[in-house]
């Protein structure tokens, strides 16, 4: 790949990096918001990210072979994969979902003890990402199998090991594939839950192929799964830190949704995006010839001081409008009503059950690594 040299190199995968990710992002975005690396350029500032995202004629989604439904496919024909996707994720599916996630979460938070150290991501962000995920799609009895399945992929994707991670997609798509089987087997007396709407959805007319619904599931389960399980993380992490910000929002708990999107904000476990140049764009100065892979580092987007108020300052309702935590532009995520859902859900349960939640005094917070942010492990304390 030929790029303009004058761009600055980092080495986002080096030692120096991946033990200070977010401090690394905040000096490379005052110090060089463009670098490069020897697999693509980095954008770091809140106006250079939210630009690329807006023009996806200029920078391209299809990064890779693989055809991903409809994370990897761009205009004109993402726009009617999306209008199939957005409608499962309405405020009427979203209502009619809520109560049963308040009942998982609730009853995850009643068996959790008290006064003894627990893991926040591996106790209550795991284990409620997969309760809420296969309630929603009627995938109940893969529950174990999909715990098991997160474990191997977190550490898959770290071995960097190919193969590895070849047979863990696959493993993936056979629970999938077993559960559009189950359905096409039962025809009529399927139940109705979005795994059979969308295996009797329809794109342009057609019913949609074997390898696009699996496509479509997998985007919204493993690649959800895991965001879902960082981001409780994430904000449990802000709530043990800040005691004051818990109990405003124990006496007042309406202002949840702006406040767990803010505490992502300054922690965004969704590193970055990638996209590829379809033709030569200009950046600070640089010239990206097409064909140049670049990444849309929204975490450091998220920190922009150009932008907020400051990196760590907390202003839910002020900071909301330029939040990145979500994407931008036509590949926004869709599945935001869902996943701010159960966040709300399950921080409202744990702050109503509780008089403090405390960062342990027997164990320290571990931070996550590329390609996630935010924390492997909180061990906390409830009270
Ligand atoms: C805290 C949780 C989540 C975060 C932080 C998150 C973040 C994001 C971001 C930043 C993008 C934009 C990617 C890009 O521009 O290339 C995105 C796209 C997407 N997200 Fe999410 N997401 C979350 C949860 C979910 C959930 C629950 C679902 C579905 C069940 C979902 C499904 C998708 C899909 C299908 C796309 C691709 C959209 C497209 O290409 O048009 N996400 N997400």
């Amino acid at each position: 790949m030929s790029m303009s040299p004058l761009i600055p190199s980092w080495e986002p995968l080096s030692e120096a990096v991946l033990s200070d990710q977010l401090g690394t992002y905040d000096r490379m975005r005052s110090a060089c918001p463009v670098a490069a690396s020897p697999r693509g350029v980095t954008l770091f500032c809140h106006a250079d990210v939210v630009a690329a995202a807006n023009d996806p004629d200029g920078f391209s989604s299809a990064t890779t072979t693989r055809r991903s439904v409809p994370n990897s496919i761009d205009p004109p024909e993402h726009a009617g994969w999306r209008a199939l996707i957005d409608p499962f994720f309405s405020a009427e599916q979203m209502a009619l979902l809520q109560p049963r996630v308040r009942a998982i979460a609730d009853s995850l938070v009643a068996s959790l003890p008290r006064n003894t150290t627990i893991d926040a991501v591996a106790e209550i962000g795991r284990p409620l990402a997969v309760r809420a995920q296969t309630e929603w799609l009627g995938w109940h009895e893969t529950k174990d199998r999909l715990l098991a399945w997160m474990a191997d992929n977190h550490d898959a994707t770290r071995s960097g090991d190919r193969e590895r991670t070849t047979a863990v997609a696959a493993a993936f798509d056979e629970i999938i594939g077993a559960q559009v089987e189950r359905r096409r087997r039962l025809g009529d007396a399927a139940p109705d839950d979005p795994t059979t709407e969308l295996i009797t959805a329809t794109y342009d007319d057609r019913p949609l192929e074997d390898a696009e619904i699996v496509s479509i599931l997998r985007n919204w389960t493993a690649g959800d799964l895991g965001s879902i399980a960082t981001a409780l993380g994430v904000a449990v992490h802000f709530l043990a830190e800040h005691p004051g910000v818990q109990q405003e929002l124990r006496r007042d708990p309406s202002g949840l949704a702006p406040a767990v999107d803010e505490m992502l904000r300054i922690d965004d476990p969704f590193l970055v995006s990638r996209r590829v140049t379809t033709e030569t764009v200009r950046i600070r100065g640089h010239e990206l010839p097409a064909g140049t892979r670049v990444y849309l580092n929204w975490t450091s987007a998220n920190r922009d001081e150009a932008v907020f108020g400051g990196a760590d300052a907390y202003r839910p309702e002020e900071h909301a409008p330029f939040n990145l935590v979500y994407g931008a532009g036509i590949h926004v995520c869709p599945g935001r009503p869902l996943a701010s859902m159960e966040l709300v859900v399950t921080v409202g349960s744990l702050l109503a059950a509780t008089s403090g939640i405390e960062l342990a005094p027997d164990a320290t917070p571990v931070r996550e690594t590329y390609p996630v942010g935010g924390w492997r492990r909180v061990p906390i304390q409830l009270r």
